[in-house]
């Protein structure tokens, strides 16, 4: 049976973005959030992403209509019910997602499969915590979802091989290149890029170079869209600092264990773009401006 009917639990920046990918490739979608004003505030980036798409002539008017008449925000998990998929994004909290999990495996029939869109949390922990770890996946999206090409389908010992190529197949039929890989913290993408992304931090940190010659010497030098810095203030300083912790603590190496500076950083709040400061102050959001950082 093809997924049709796919439910996302949390209308944040990932879960609003993984809803219309789906809802552009014609599943029907229902997404749930706690409370009704963040439903609001996922379907206006929602609203906002599909209008730049109009704006440049990728989708027509009546396409984008069809795309919303797809689409069903709700605050209630019982809503989720009948899907093939649920896919959850809420906060990266273990316990807050298991709990979520047990809710979810009582709703729904044992067909449905879960999947998670977790950076960093062990696949195998939230499947563990459900009576179907067999119909458990990873599936993991990058930011901003409508862009960005690549998805992490994430297999765990007791996944089946079965459900695991569905899974695939449909992260493709999202528009999305699909790669195969295990349950381990970081997966592909942020086993190579955290490490990156805090040896950046570091090179800072010894006063090797400014906040924007590091940057521009990613993006100048090895033809990255963003420099580090800029990356890190983009994905968030926070996330990017629980992502390296949990890393350290799975692998025990110094590579991913979080520079002084960015938990200072984090400790101010200076959580990036979405603060309005971190690596950068984002006062005039089109001309960003360095940070005094020591
Ligand atoms: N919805 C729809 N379209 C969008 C969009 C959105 N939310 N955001 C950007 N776009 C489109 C723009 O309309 C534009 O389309 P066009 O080329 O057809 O005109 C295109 O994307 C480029 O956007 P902009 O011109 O506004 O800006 P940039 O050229 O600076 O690109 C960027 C923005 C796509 C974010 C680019 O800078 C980039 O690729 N940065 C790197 C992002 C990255 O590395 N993401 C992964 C982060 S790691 C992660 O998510 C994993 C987690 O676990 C940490």
């Amino acid at each position: 049976m093809p997924i049709e009917r796919v439910g996302v639990v949390g209308c944040g920046l990932m879960g609003s973005g993984i809803a219309q990918v789906a809802a552009q490739a014609g599943c029907q979608v229902t997404v749930r959030e706690i409370a009704s004003q963040f439903v609001e505030k996922g379907f206006e980036s929602i609203e906002k992403s599909l209008g730049r798409l109009v704006e440049k002539g990728t989708l027509g008017a009546s396409d984008r209509d069809q795309i919303r008449g797809r689409l069903r925000g709700t605050t209630k998990l019982e809503d989720l019910e009948d899907s093939d998929i649920v896919i959850e994004a809420i906060l990266e909290q273990l316990n807050a997602k298991k709990e979520l999990y047990v809710a979810l495996d009582r709703i729904c029939p044992p067909a449905t499969i879960f999947a998670s869109n977790t950076s960093s949390i062990s696949i195998t922990e939230m499947a563990v915590a459900t009576g179907r770890p067999d119909r458990f996946v990873g599936l993991h999206f990058f930011n901003p979802v409508p862009v960005m090409k690549l998805v992490e389908v994430i297999r765990t010992i007791a996944t089946d091989a079965a459900v695991f190529e569905e899974v695939v197949a449909f992260a493709a039929r999202l528009g999305k290149a699909p790669v195969r890989t295990t349950d381990r913290t970081g997966f592909i993408v942020n086993r190579l890029l955290v490490p990156y992304l805090l040896d950046a931090v570091r090179v800072l940190e010894d006063g090797l170079a400014s906040t924007e010659d590091i940057d521009n010497s990613m993006k100048l030098g090895c033809g990255h869209p963003m420099g580090p810095l800029t990356l890190l203030d983009f994905v968030g300083l926070d996330t990017t600092y629980s992502i390296a912790r949990i890393m350290f603590d799975e692998f025990k190496e110094s590579r991913f264990a979080p520079p002084p500076l960015l938990k200072r950083m984090v400790l101010a709040g200076w959580n990036g773009r979405k603060a309005g400061r971190g690596f950068y102050d984002y006062a005039d959001a089109t001309k960003p401006k360095p940070m005094r950082l020591s």
